[in-house]
């Protein structure tokens, strides 16, 4: 097959280290174009990954010659630009979490319905080889069925990830992130747990609060830096989860599984990240990667599957009513 050409909206810092360096290595990628409302971004990022610039989105939409388009906007307008691209006729990877509202989610799976084309959203969790492995060992059953979970994503804080690092970052905003820190590292904890039990979360009881971080002008943010809670799923399992912005030290992005004959230990240990601890005492040790983190950008392996998904006219790993129900969860946590 030919290899395709390839969209990006928004040219932020989840294009800079992952969108357009893992398109640019896939065989299949010939060009990227780079279009955001900041022209100065999109014409930074061609040309430092050899791309071409749209200069609005109109024109990229337009643009025959691209069959796919990454949503790297804000989490605002998720529903405005991926709805957009699948109705021009283009298969579309949404960043996450799809969009800020359940609402503005049906928006977008309407679009792609009506549309036929792919949808895949950023789930990456899912892709890493320790959750992969995790998973494997589940379905075995190895350690009979799984009973109650444990799982955190915590870290400093997005003020200096993002292309424009401050504490007016949208991040901190309510109309633009909506959740805070539960749509932004919750949503991937939520997924990660629907996907690797193969179960849904139906029951939810939360804290959540804006505890530390501060806006531009020293104020509160308008969303929650922290959450805490209790969740129980359709097939009876229950489990707690955190997340948090106000980690002061290293990210924890741990997730422990208990099961009937043992547990799993998910990067608790850094040269170990899978640790599987068996009820009569033994202990396996597995060492499969290096955990991604904001500094340690590897392959994500999430654009190798939305292009395989394109070229082999298969089904994404993270559909959009994936992301919807753990949107829905999302949305139970901050109500
Ligand atoms: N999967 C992950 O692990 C992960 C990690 C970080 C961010 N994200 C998601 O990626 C998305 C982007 O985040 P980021 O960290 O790159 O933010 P960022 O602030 O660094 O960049 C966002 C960029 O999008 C542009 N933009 C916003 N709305 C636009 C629009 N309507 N049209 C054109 N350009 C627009 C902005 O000008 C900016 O350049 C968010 O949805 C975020 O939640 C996902």
């Amino acid at each position: 097959m030919e290899p395709i050409n390839v969209g990006i909206i928004g040219c932020g810092s989840i294009t800079k280290f992952r969108h357009a360096p893992e398109y640019k290595e896939n065989p299949y990628v010939n060009e990227i174009v780079f279009y955001d409302r900041n022209p100065e971004r999109s014409k930074e990022l061609a040309a430092a990954f050899n791309g071409r610039v749209a200069e609005t989105i109109d024109e990229l939409l337009a643009d025959p010659s691209i069959v796919a388009i990454s949503d790297c906007s804000s989490n605002e307008t998720h529903h405005i630009n991926s709805s957009h691209a699948l109705l021009k006729g283009k298969h579309v990877l949404c960043e996450k979490p799809i969009a800020n509202t359940v609402q503005h989610a049906e928006e977008i799976l309407d679009a792609q319905r009506q549309s036929g084309k792919k949808l895949m959203v950023d789930h990456n969790q899912r892709f890493t080889r320790v959750h992969q492995k995790t998973k494997e060992m589940i379905e075995s059953k190895e350690l009979g069925d799984v009973l109650t979970f444990k799982t955190t994503f915590g870290h400093q804080g997005p003020e200096g990830w993002g292309v424009d690092p401050s504490n007016a970052t949208w991040f901190f905003k309510k109309d633009r992130s909506h959740s805070g820190v539960a749509g932004d590292l919750g949503i991937h904890k939520i997924d990660l747990i629907h996907y690797l039990l193969d179960d849904k979360i139906v029951d939810v009881h939360s804290f959540h609060g804006a505890l530390d971080k501060v806006d531009e002008n020293g104020d509160p943010i308008e969303v929650c830096d922290n959450v805490v809670c209790a969740l129980k799923t359709e097939k009876g399992r229950i489990g707690t989860a955190s997340f948090s912005w106000t980690y002061y030290g290293a990210e924890d992005n741990t997730t422990t599984i208990y099961c009937q004959e043992g547990i799993l230990k998910i990067y608790h240990d850094q040269t170990h990240q899978l640790i599987v601890e068996y009820k009569n005492g033994e202990v396996a040790k597995y060492e499969l990667e290096a955990i991604q983190t904001n500094d340690n950008q590897t392959n994500t392996g999430v654009i190798d599957e939305f292009v395989d998904c394109i070229i082999h006219d298969k089904e994404p790993v993270v559909t959009g009513k994936d992301a919807m129900s753990s949107l829905e969860v999302i949305e139970e946590i901050i109500s």
